[in-house]
């Protein structure tokens, strides 16, 4: 590589390459999750993710947090302690509820979890895993003009939140599809949004600060703010007959095909399927999930026709998309439904971090101009 240096000197430096995104990285052991990209296969915890899909999101973060907490072992000691939390949590958004107004919804999370005081007596990775559903929903009903609902401690996790959301307890069907939604994301190696996570950990800032953090790196397009983008576009398509044409306009105006691609897989998300059999068991989702599947077959071949050295399979956004729409989430909040799932491997790499008790502090490699000789 030739650089100029300051006095304009060509300066050659001899290196090894760089990957800008660490593809090849490994920077972290985990007992979390494993994603074998070329198999399409998601392990956590020893268990491959279709083992985990009948599974509540509790006994879920029960698998997570095992060894790493001292308290909330079990399915049933995470249920209470959730519930107590997510009641504790709605309290805190009283005042602060209003300043969410001018802000997109998952920006309005940011700020409610923002405002978790370190001092906070509860446990803080149940504190952070039951606020986001309590939060989430409240600022979904208020950008419908509606009031919070308060959280109902009978209940459990994915049920409550479809409660605080509509008011209302939800069917058994949109409950289900919402936990295995929920278990489906809830880790993931070491994504963009989980290693945030664990460097802010590793310097010893806390929970909250690393959770904030990490929803931070979820929020952008490339990761976890992709399955609104997708609903956009299935609605922008409108038919079926419009389908290649407008897929092959948006390739050709260079745009990238939401809920496409992924930095590990090479083959398909195996999180595609296990949600879009979560899809089939909602009885509304009939129309959409035809048009969806017939979208994606055209996708899949322009994308292959397009890149065919670059295996672009579907993602787990993809069919996120028609999941949470259809547990009646609002698009605009399924950044935050994604965050109230990865919640639980955030918190769980946060612990094991914390166990570890090393600073993450990578070097960089210098091409920049050099002094000039003295
Ligand atoms: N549509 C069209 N082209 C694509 C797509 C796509 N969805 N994904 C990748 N490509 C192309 C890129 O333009 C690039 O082409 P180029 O080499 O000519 O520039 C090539 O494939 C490789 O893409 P990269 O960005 O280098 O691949 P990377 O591994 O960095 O990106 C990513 C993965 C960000 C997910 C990408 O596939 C993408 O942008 N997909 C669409 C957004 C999306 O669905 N995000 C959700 C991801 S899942 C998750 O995070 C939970």
């Amino acid at each position: 590589m030739t650089i100029q240096s300051k006095t304009s000197t060509a300066l050659t430096l001899v290196s090894d390459p760089v990957s800008p995104g660490l593809e090849n990285t490994i920077a972290a052991e985990t007992i979390f999750s494993h994603v074998d990209g070329a198999a399409g296969r998601l392990i956590v915890r020893g268990y491959d993710l279709e083992q985990l899909s009948d599974w509540s999101f509790e006994a879920v973060l029960a698998l997570l947090w095992q060894g790493l907490v001292s308290h909330e072992d079990t399915e049933a000691e995470i249920r209470v302690a959730l519930a107590q939390a997510r009641v504790h949590a709605f309290r805190l958004i009283e005042t602060l509820l209003p300043a969410t107004d001018n802000l997109s919804q998952v920006e309005g999370l940011r700020l409610l979890l923002s405002s978790m005081p370190d001092a906070e007596p509860l446990a803080h990775h149940v504190l952070a895993v039951a606020a986001v559903p309590v939060f989430a929903a409240a600022i979904a009903r208020r950008s419908a003009g509606l009031a919070p609902v308060a959280p109902d401690t009978t209940l459990g996790h994915a049920a409550d939140f479809l409660h605080m959301l509509h008011g209302e307890n939800a069917p058994a069907e949109k409950v289900k599809a919402l936990d295995t939604y929920l278990v489906t994301v809830a880790d993931h190696g070491l994504n963009a949004s989980t290693f945030t996570a664990r460097v802010i950990a590793s310097t010893k800032a806390g929970v909250f600060s690393s959770v904030v953090g990490a929803l931070c790196a979820l929020k952008g397009p490339l990761h976890g703010g992709a399955p609104g983008p997708v609903l956009d576009m299935l609605d922008a398509i409108g038919d079926e007959s419009n389908i290649r044409a407008w897929l092959v306009n948006a390739l050709v105006r260079g745009e990238r095909l939401m809920g496409f691609g992924h930095r590990i897989y090479r083959v398909r998300d195996p999180r595609a399927d296990v949600l879009k059999q979560a899809v089939t068991g909602l009885r509304d989702s009939g129309g959409r999930i035809n048009f969806a599947e017939a979208v994606e077959k055209e996708a899949l071949a322009l994308l292959a026709e397009k890149k065919p050295l670059r295996p672009l399979q579907t993602n787990v956004e993809f069919y996120t998309a028609l999941v949470l729409e259809g547990v009646g989430f609002p698009r605009e909040s399924f950044t935050n439904v994604f965050a109230a799932g990865r919640m639980a491997g955030w918190t769980a790499h946060i612990l094991e971090q914390e166990h570890l008790g090393k600073l993450i502090r990578p070097q960089s490699k210098y091409v920049g101009p050099m002094p000039e000789a003295r």
